[in-house]
């Protein structure tokens, strides 16, 4: 607490164990009061300082006015969004008071809930996505009944025949998004149980290169495997981890074109197993590294789409590397290719 002689100490120490921000301003709307936990959110130069230099926000200003005017106490919320979202509560409540005694003197109170609203928006933007991806091939499907139902196919069988294919993929496209939703949300109750039972790595990999062999030859894909004798044991969950290498396998040649090469290695290292998928595909840019692993996320939407892909694969890798403790790097060119390493501890 700044301004100490003002005050009565007991106060001052009752208002500084508090985990909100308590901000109390003078007739000039400068500081003339802060406890701990306001100096330690807005640094410790605020003691004097504008308020409207610390929250820039036009309601809160606003509401200060309202509040010294009507003699009345004000809650209004504040979104900050630059440098970092953020967002408060704020109880502004007119003074005088024991802790600032001027006429038009403010006391603040700042509620930080940014961590619940992004956990709401978090929520609510997953069921739009939800609801979006599950729409479109339903539509699909719809629109293909209705036009054997009672449109211009219902009495041909050789134009109804046509739209079966097309409704059995948009159905096995609902089903693989709807599998790909259950798995995640499974793996997110368990990311914090470590896996107890022992597995070999190397046998894991082989096994999945072994699935996923005959379509990246019929993409014309070369697969250079390189993987030392070696053991490879750790405590693992070999269903989740046939999920991780599976995800990345077939990302490295969805996104790539015939004639490239995809590379994977495992090497065995002094206290962890690397193990690396590096393809010469399409690579991703830059600026969107840091939201690869986000749910639903895709570089292209529409190429994505077309490959069938429902931009979970990611987020459920990302969350089983957690299971196990790994790390996941990415490293990639736009245009030349793209690289993901795990460090699996072997402790
Ligand atoms: N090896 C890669 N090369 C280029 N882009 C990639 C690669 N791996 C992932 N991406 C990009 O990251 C996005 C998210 O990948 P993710 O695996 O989560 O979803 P998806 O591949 O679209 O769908 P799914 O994995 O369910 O088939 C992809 O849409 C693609 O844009
Ligand atoms: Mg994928």
């Amino acid at each position: 607490m700044s301004s100490l002689s003002k005050t009565s100490f007991q106060e001052m120490t009752f208002i500084d164990e508090m985990i909100d921000q308590v901000i109390i301003l003078d007739k000039s709307r400068n500081v003339c009061c802060a406890n701990k936990s306001a100096f330690t959110r807005f640094g410790n130069d605020i003691d004097g300082k504008n308020i409207s230099l610390i929250l820039r926000d036009a309601n809160l200003l606003e509401s200060i006015d309202i509040a010294i005017n009507t003699k009345k106490t004000q809650i209004v919320d504040i979104e900050i969004k630059l440098p970092n979202f953020e967002f408060f509560k704020a109880n502004i409540i007119p003074g005088p008071s024991k802790l600032c005694n001027q006429d038009q003197s403010v006391m603040i109170f700042l509620k930080d809930l940014t961590e619940i609203y992004k956990t709401q928006k978090f929520k609510s933007d997953f069921v739009a996505n939800v609801s979006h991806e599950l729409r479109t091939p339903l539509q699909s499907i719809k629109l293909g009944l209705e036009t054997i139902n009672d449109g211009h196919a219902s009495k041909d069988f050789e134009v109804q025949k046509q739209f079966l294919p097309i409704m059995l993929q948009q159905t096995e496209r609902m089903e693989s998004l709807i599998n790909d939703l259950l798995s995640l949300s499974k793996i997110e109750l368990q990311e914090h149980i470590r896996p107890t039972s022992e597995v070999d790595l190397k046998e894991i990999i082989n096994h999945v290169i072994e699935l996923n062999l005959e379509l990246i030859k019929k993409k014309k894909i070369k697969i250079e495997s390189n993987i030392a004798d070696n053991v490879y044991k750790m405590f693992g969950d070999r269903s989740r981890l046939i999920e991780i290498f599976t995800n990345l396998i077939n990302n490295a040649y969805k996104y790539s074109e015939a004639n490239t090469i995809i590379k994977i290695s495992l090497i065995n290292k002094k206290d962890i197993f690397l193990f690396s998928v590096k393809d010469q595909g399409v690579g991703i840019p830059k600026k969107y590294l840091p939201r690869i692993t986000e749910r639903f996320f895709r570089v292209d939407p529409a190429r994505s789409k077309d490959g069938g892909g429902t931009g979970l694969g990611l987020a459920i890798v990302k969350h089983i590397v957690n299971q196990h403790r790994a790390t996941m790097d990415i490293i990639s060119t736009d245009g030349e290719g793209t690289e993901f390493t795990i460090e699996f501890p072997k402790i």
